[in-house]
Parts: structure tokens; sequence; C-alpha cells
């Protein structure tokens, strides 16, 4: 049985104050049958480890570079990010892929570097409109799923599989339950294919684009739904624990 999780991405957004006031609501309610983590902007990460100490709650980083040091003007290393308590980071965001450009490899090696240096990988998915409309998701999906090398990753624990269509990130429009499950489904059998099956029945898949209160239980009960990545929803207590009640109930 695969434990959901869910985790609040906060992206460019609050200021260290209310970061601080947003951790220690959603430490004091969290429940013990989810996993839930909070990827802060990097600035705030240290702040926010010391409000949710003690809690079991997981720190996140948003992104990371793949060296472990050196001579990378402004960029954070893994070991940093460890050195602060972060215990899951993201990779191949499609704000970054898209907005900030990166590509497949640099995309791998970052998550190589976050599954290598012992945190939790989130590796992110996702096709376009333009993809979709023109029947290309699942060859974009696989795509970007083989940019896992299966001889790095061995333990499936560590990797997280995050769709998010980018026509459903922060535009208010969702997939449907049926639209994400065919999507995870597929996700688990390429990685079935890529490691073997019993590594693909153990890593977990979340769902992110436009994820919130009122469409959680739909999407958090499909077969293959693992758990989220909030984006907007992840902003304010109230909703992000609703989202994780929500998996909770299921769990
Ligand atoms: P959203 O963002 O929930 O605001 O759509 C999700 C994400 O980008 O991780």
């Amino acid at each position: 049985m695969r434990t959901k999780f869910i985790a609040g991405h906060w992206k460019m957004n609050l200021t260290k104050t209310s970061s601080i006031e947003l951790a220690r609501s959603i430490a004091k309610a969290i429940p013990n049958n989810v996993d839930v983590g909070i990827a802060p902007p990097f600035v705030y990460i240290d702040a926010v480890a010391s409000a949710i100490s003690g809690s079991k709650i997981l720190l996140g980083a948003q992104d990371v570079f793949y060296e472990s040091g050196g001579a990378f003007t402004g960029e954070i290393c893994v070991p940093m990010l460890k050195d602060l308590g972060v215990r899951f980071c993201l990779s191949g965001h499609s704000e970054r892929r898209h907005i900030l450009n990166e590509p497949p490899e640099l995309v791998s090696k970052k998550t190589h570097a976050i599954y290598s240096a012992g945190l939790i990988a989130i590796h992110c998915v996702g096709e376009t409109l333009e993809q979709r409309d023109s029947n290309q998701t699942l060859n974009v999906i696989r795509a970007q799923l083989q940019e896992l090398k299966p001889e790095i990753i061995t333990d499936p624990a560590r990797l997280v599989i995050a769709y998010e269509p980018v026509w459903a990130i922060g535009t208010g429009r969702v997939a449907t339950e049926q639209q994400a499950q065919e999507v995870h489904a597929f996700i688990r059998q390429t990685i079935a294919q890529m490691w073997n099956p019993d590594f693909a029945s153990r890593v977990r898949i979340q769902y992110g684009g436009s994820l919130k209160p009122e469409n959680a239980k739909g999407l958090l009960s499909q077969p293959d739904v693992d758990g989220g990545l909030i984006g907007g929803a992840s902003l304010k207590a109230d909703s992000f624990l609703s989202i994780v009640k929500a998996a909770a109930e299921l769990s």
C-alpha cells in the first residue's frame, strides 16, 4: 500500500513572516496516515525548518543545481539543502522546463543529484495543451520518464513522479479524474517497463494542476493517484489542510 503524499509547492510566493505562520498552522494539524510536505522558496527554508521542527512534515525545495559545490554563481547544491533539513526536492517542474528553458539533460542531472544524495526526488512530467491536442501526451510523458536512469535510482521510496498537465497548472482548469488516471496508469506501466513491476507498484505518482479542496477527493481516489503537488491551494492553511484531510480519509 502506497502512503499518500501531499506536497505544498509555494513557488515564488509569501514573505518570511507569512511562510512561518503558514508552516506553523499546517504543522499543528497534519494526520498520521499521510505524508505531508512543503516546499518554500529557498530563502525561507531555514525559517520554515525551525517553524516545523518536531512535526512530521517533510521539508522540501523547489529546485537545486546538480553539482555538489563550487563556482556556480547563484546556485544552491543538494548538500546545502540537506544541511537545512530538506528531505525532498522537485526537478523538471514545467515552469522551469518552459519559462526557464531547462532542457531534459539538465532535469535528468538534477533528479539524479537529488536522489544520489539521499533525498526524495519529485520528478515532474506533463504535456502542454498543444501536445495534448495533437495526441502527443503519452509520447511526451514517456520521454520525460526516460530522463531517469534505473541503474542510479534503485529505491522506489525515494522516487516520486508528479504528473502535472501544463494546461492545468494555475489555470483553474483541472484534468478530469479519467484523464488523470489514464496518464497515471501509463506512467506506472512505463516505470514497470523501465525497472520492473514490483518497483513500479511502490513508486508514488502525484497529480498536480489546480488540485483544490473541491476536486481533491475525486482525483485522489483514482487507483494510480498517490497524492498531489499543490500550488495555489497550498498557500492557505485551510485549503491545503482540507486536501490533506481528503487524502487521510481515503487512506
Ligand atoms: P497549481 O500548481 O496547484 O497552482 O495549479 C501546481 C504546481 O505547479 O505544482
